[in-house]
């Protein structure tokens, strides 16, 4: 089974959705090897805990990012984790993170990218008088939410939305969609390893 690292900066509910469609069907194809945090106080690592998962945390701060992102990566080469799904991680990753993890990484973004990349998605979609907001899983490039999307969802906006309705609504779908695109992309991975 390829082994899964999960980042995550807070909360985690992707993380607990990705460990509970796993958990519904222990035959898919991959295992959770670490959920790893730049934020050792994050609500995520206690539920992560509660769920039996391997932990690691170190605060990234006053370290420069480089310096960080070895550390996490040493932390994850030895779980043995092949593929990095970002969760909710709000940190950006250096360069030669990037490069080493190469069509590794995933992340989910609570956007239809590539409509409003960086932060505070569901406000912008408000005042741009959208029809859709929704979420989109991509891989992760060097820049910021531009790499390829392999899946999306859309959730039709609402007259009475605020940003944190939106946000909610949106979010019962990022849990549907990214075990299933985490799943998908783990099968088309071992295809292209299979066939060399
Ligand atoms: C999710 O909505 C995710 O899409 C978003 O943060 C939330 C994390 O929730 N990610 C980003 O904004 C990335 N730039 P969670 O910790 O409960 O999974």
């Amino acid at each position: 089974k390829m082994r899964v690292g999960i980042l995550i900066s807070g909360r985690g509910s992707n993380m607990v959705a990705i460990s509970e469609y796993k958990r519904r069907d222990p035959t898919r194809p991959y295992e959770i090897a670490l959920v790893a945090s730049n934020v050792p106080e994050a609500r995520g690592l206690v539920a992560a805990r509660r769920l039996g998962l391997k932990t690691w945390a170190m605060s990234h701060r006053g370290m420069e990012r480089s310096d960080f992102d070895r550390h996490l990566d040493a932390a994850l080469r030895e779980a043995g984790v092949e593929l990095i799904a970002l969760a909710g991680y709000m940190r950006l990753l250096s360069d030669e993170f990037v490069d080493s993890w190469e069509a590794r990484i995933l992340n989910i973004h609570p956007s239809l990218l590539p409509l409003y990349k960086g932060l505070d998605t569901h406000r912008r979609a408000l005042i741009a008088g959208d029809e859709y907001g929704g979420c989109s899983v991509h891989v992760v490039t060097r820049d910021l939410d531009a790499g390829p999307v392999i899946a999306q969802a859309r959730v039709r906006i609402q007259a009475r939305d605020d940003p944190d309705s939106l946000a909610a609504r949106v979010l019962e779908e990022e849990h549907k969609l990214y075990p299933i695109a985490l799943e998908q992309y783990v099968i088309a991975l071992r295809g292209e390893t299979a066939n060399g």
